[in-house]
C-alpha cells in the first residue's frame, strides 16, 4: 500500500452548519440533450433556495461531459454551474467525475476493462467496471483529477472532494473484481511483500494440504470457479488484496488533490456494512467518513442504527457525512414502497443522532431517462415544488437551517465497544465451513440491537484498536483472532475490562490457521474455558439454555440454535447449561475473573431475551445508562460537544410515547419547554438540551 501522510483537514471548520443538499446532475439538462440548461439550471438554483439546500454534491457521472474524447476538455458548463452555485450561497462537494469511464475510453483501452471470473474481458457498460490495476484507466482518472484541481482548487464554491463513488459499487458482492493476468500479477507482489518468502507464504497457508505447496510465485493464481478455491487462507489474502487495490485507485486521485488542494477535505462515499472493502482499512486515508444509507423499507432501525455506528467508528468516532438516502424510494429492488410521510425526516434525524454532520440525497432532479429514472428524487419529473416529498425535504432543510451548527463536530461518548472486522466476516462466511448458516452480521446485529434497545452508545471499533477506554467490549463470534490480539485482549480484562464474546471465536489465526492446543486458542486463559467440540445444528434443530438461581440471569429454559459449543470449564463458572442432547447439563454461558476483569462466554445462539438480560446485567453493574430512560422502539442519543450536549429522541413506533424527563428540557426544534416527561407522537423526533441554559432561545437566534 503506497504510504501517504493523512494531514486530516476539517469540513466542519469550513462549514459550521449541517450539510443539507445532494447529488447533482445538472450535465443531464444540458442544450446538447435537447434542454433549455440555463431555465433548467436557474430553476434548480431557485428550488435550492427553497428547500435550504447549502451543498450539492456535482461531478459523479461526468466524466465523458467534461472529456468527451482523450485530448479535449470540456470545463465550461462545470465553470458555469460553479458560479451559479455560488451565486446562490450553495456549496459543492465536487467529485472527481471517474466513477464510470466513457466509452471512448473502453474503445482505446480495451484491457481497461475487467476480466471476469471465468477468464472472458467485459464490455463496457454500467459504471465502476473498469480494471483496478490498468495503468490507462489510472492515469486517465489522474489527468482528469488534476484538471478538476488545477481549475477549481480557488473556486469559492468548492466545499470538499468526493472521489470516485461508491467503490467496487457496480459489481457488488455478487460481482467479481478483475481476473486478468496483470491483476494476477499484482497479487503475487502483494503477496511477496505480505510474506517475503515464498516459504513463509507455504507455511502460513499451509499448503503441505492436497499438496498445494508452491515452487514458484507464478504458481500462484487468483481464486475463481475454473482456479483455486481450495486454500482459505487464500481466499482471505485474495479479499485482502482486493480491498487495498481499490484503495490503491482511490489513492491514486487523491494524492493528487492532496498536492494541490491541501486545505480542502477529501472523502469518498463507502456503503456501510459492504462486504468486499474494509473500511478500516480505508478510513486513515479519507478526512471525513460519507455513506450512503438506503435501508429496506421495513428494517429494523437497530439495523440502521448500527451501519451508522460502524461509520461514525471507522475513524474513531469522528463525526460522519450521511452523503446520500432517498428522499422517497428507489428503483432498484425489488419492490419500491414510497417512504411514508415523516420516515424521511426520522431517517435523516437518525444519522443526525448517530454522529453525521450532513442530510444529503440522492438525488437532486429526477432523471428523464435511463437506469435510475424512476429512482426518488427531491425535484420529481413534474419539475414542481409543491409535491409531498419537495415539502418534507423543504420544511427539513428550513429546520436544519434554524438547527444552525450547534450539533455540528458533536461526538457520542461510549463506553461500550462493539468489534467488527472486515477479514473476520470473510473468513466466517466462507465456504465450505462447519455451518452454511453462519451469519457474522447477523451475530453482530444481535448483540448490537441488545445495546441498542438500551440506548447505550456504541463505538464500533475494529479488533486492533485500544480497548482500554471502554468498560465493556463486545466481541461476537470472533473467529479469527492473531496472536497480538489475543494478548490485548487479555490484558485489558486483566486490567478490569469486561469482555464478551460468543461461540466459535478465537479458533484461527490471521491466516486461518487454528490455533492448536485447545480452542478458543489466545482467547483461553481470558475466557477459562477450553471449547472440546462444536456442534453446528440442522437448521430445524434446536436446544435449550437452562439459566438456575443465582447466576445474576433470569432463570428459565431459553431456546438456542444453530450451534453450541462443548465447554469444560477451566476457572471460568457456568452461568446456563445445555437443556438437550447428549451434552445436556455441560457449561452454555461461562463468566471468568481474570484480575480485575471478567470475560463471559456465550457458547451458542440465544434467543434475544437472555442477550438482552445478560447485556442489561452487564450495562447495571458497571453503571452506564442511557442519556434517557425511553420506551422500546424510542431511540436516545446524546452528542456532546465544547458548547453543549444535545439529547436526540426518535419515536420509531407506530404510537405516541412519553419519555420521562428528570430534569425541565428545551426542545431545540420546536421551542417548546418540557417538563416531567416529553410525548412524541409517532416518527417524531425532538432534540433536547437543559431548559434553563437554552429557554426562549431558537437555534437561529444564536447567529453564526
Ligand atoms: C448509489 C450511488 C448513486 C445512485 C444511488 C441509487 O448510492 O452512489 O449514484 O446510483 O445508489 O440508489
Ligand atoms: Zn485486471
Amino acid at each position: 500500500m503506497p504510504d501517504e501522510p493523512v494531514a486530516l483537514v476539517s469540513v466542519q471548520a469550513r462549514m459550521p452548519a449541517v450539510l443539507f443538499g445532494g447529488d447533482y446532475n445538472p450535465e443531464q439538462w444540458m442544450a446538447t440533450h435537447g434542454h433549455d440548461e440555463e431555465s433548467v439550471w436557474r430553476e434548480d438554483m431557485r428550488l435550492m433556495r427553497l428547500a435550504g439546500v447549502n451543498v450539492v454534491t456535482v461531478g459523479v457521472f461526468s466524466w465523458v461531459a467534461l472529456q468527451p474524447d482523450e485530448q479535449t476538455y470540456t470545463f465550461g458548463w462545470l465553470d458555469r454551474v460553479l458560479d451559479l452555485l455560488h451565486e446562490n450561497g450553495i456549496r459543492v462537494c465536487l467529485a472527481t467525475a471517474t466513477a464510470a469511464q466513457p466509452a471512448w475510453l473502453s474503445a482505446a483501452y480495451p484491457d481497461a476493462l475487467p476480466v471476469a471470473e471465468d477468464g472472458l474481458r467485459q464490455g463496457h457498460g454500467q459504471r465502476q467496471k473498469y480494471c483496478p490495476t490498468s495503468p490507462d484507466f489510472r492515469r486517465l482518472a489522474r489527468e482528469l483529477t488534476r484538471q478538476l484541481a488545477e481549475r477549481y482548487r480557488d473556486h469559492p464554491a468548492l466545499l470538499l472532494w468526493h472521489v470516485s463513488n461508491e467503490y467496487y459499487g457496480a459489481a457488488g458482492d455478487n460481482g467479481s473484481p478483475c481476473y486478468c493476468e496483470r491483476c494476477a500479477a499484482r497479487f503475487r507482489d502483494w503477496l511477496r511483500t505480505r510474506y517475503g518468502s515464498l516459504d513463509a507464504l507455504n507455511r502460513r497457508w499451509t499448503t503441505t494440504f492436497w499438496s498445494h505447496t508452491y515452487t514458484d510465485w507464478a504458481q500462484i493464481v487468483p481464486p475463481g470457479p475454473r482456479t483455486d478455491r481450495g486454500i482459505q487462507a487464500l481466499l482471505l489474502d485474495w479479499r485482502r488484496f482486493v480491498s487495498d487495490v481499490y484503495l490503491e485507485c482511490y489513492l491514486n486521485e487523491a494524492a493528487i488533490l492532496r498536492e494541490l488542494t491541501p486545505g480542502v477535505p477529501i472523502t469518498t462515499n463507502f456503503m456501510g456494512a459492504f462486504k468486499p472493502l474494509d473500511y478500516f482499512a480505508w478510513a486513515p486515508h479519507l478526512d471525513i467518513v460519507s455513506w450512503d444509507s438506503y435501508p429496506r423499507p421495513d428494517e429494523d432501525p437497530a439495523a440502521v442504527a448500527f451501519r451508522h455506528d460502524l461509520m461514525r467508528g471507522l475513524k474513531g468516532g469522528q463525526p460522519f457525512l450521511l452523503m446520500e438516502q432517498t428522499p422517497s424510494q428507489v428503483q432498484w429492488m425489488a419492490h419500491n414502497p414510497l417512504k411514508r410521510p415523516g420516515v424521511m425526516r426520522l431517517l435523516s434525524y437518525q444519522a443526525v443522532a448517530r454522529g453525521s454532520d450532513a442530510v444529503m440525497f440522492f438525488q437532486w432532479r429526477q432523471s428523464q431517462g435511463s437506469f435510475e429514472k424512476y429512482h426518488g428524487a427531491i425535484v420529481g419529473h413534474s419539475g414542481r415544488d409543491d409535491t409531498r416529498v419537495f415539502r418534507e425535504v423543504a420544511a427539513l432543510g428550513v429546520e436544519l437551517e434554524a438547527l444552525g451548527n450547534r450539533v455540528v463536530g458533536a461526538r457520542l461518548l461510549a463506553r461500550v465497544a462493539l468489534v467488527f472486522s472486515w477479514p473476520n466476516w470473510w473468513n466466517v462466511e466462507f465456504r465450505p465451513g462447519p455451518s452454511n448458516a453462519l451469519n457474522y452480521l447477523d451475530e453482530v446485529q444481535r448483540y448490537y440491537r441488545a445495546l441498542w434497545e438500551r440506548n447505550v452508545p456504541v463505538d464500533v471499533i475494529d479488533p486492533d484498536a485500544d480497548l482500554s477506554p471502554y468498560d465493556l467490549v463486545v466481541a461476537p463470534l470472533l473467529n479469527m483472532v492473531s496472536a497480538v490480539q489475543g494478548t490485548a485482549i487479555e490484558r485489558y480484562v486483566e486490567d478490569g475490562g469486561t469482555l464478551v464474546t460468543s461461540y466459535f471465536s478465537g479458533v484461527v489465526d490471521e491466516n486461518d490457521r487454528v490455533w492448536l492446543g485447545g480452542y478458543p486458542g489466545p482467547l483461553r486463559r481470558t475466557l477459562g474455558i477450553w471449547v472440546e467440540e462444536f456442534d453446528p445444528l440442522l437448521p430445524d434443530r434446536s436446544n435449550t439454555v437452562v439459566v438456575p438461581e443465582g447466576c445474576g440471569l433470569p432463570t428459565g429454559t431459553y431456546g438456542c440454535d444453530l450451534w453450541c459449543d462443548l465447554v469444560h470449564l477451566e476457572g471460568a463458572t457456568a452461568l446456563a447449561r445445555y437443556g438437550e442432547d447428549f451434552y445436556a447439563g455441560r457449561p452454555a454461558i461461562t463468566e471468568h475473573r481474570l484480575d480485575e476483569g471478567r470475560a463471559f462466554y456465550v457458547g451458542t445462539r440465544v434467543e434475544p431475551p437472555l442477550l438482552s438480560a445478560l447485556v442489561s446485567r452487564l450495562l447495571i453493574e458497571k453503571g452506564i445508562a442511557p442519556p434517557l430512560a425511553a420506551p422500546l422502539g424510542v431511540e436516545v442519543t446524546r452528542r456532546q460537544n465544547g458548547e453543549g450536549t444535545y439529547t436526540f429522541v426518535l419515536n420509531h413506533g407506530d404510537a405516541p410515547v412519553d419519555v420521562p424527563l428528570p430534569t425541565p428540557m428545551q426542545d431545540l426544534l420546536t421551542d417548546d419547554a418540557h417538563q416531567g416527561a416529553i410525548s412524541l407522537s409517532s416518527r417524531q423526533v425532538a432534540i433536547l438540551v437543559k431548559a434553563s441554559s437554552e429557554s426562549g432561545h431558537r437555534a437561529s437566534d444564536r447567529g453564526q
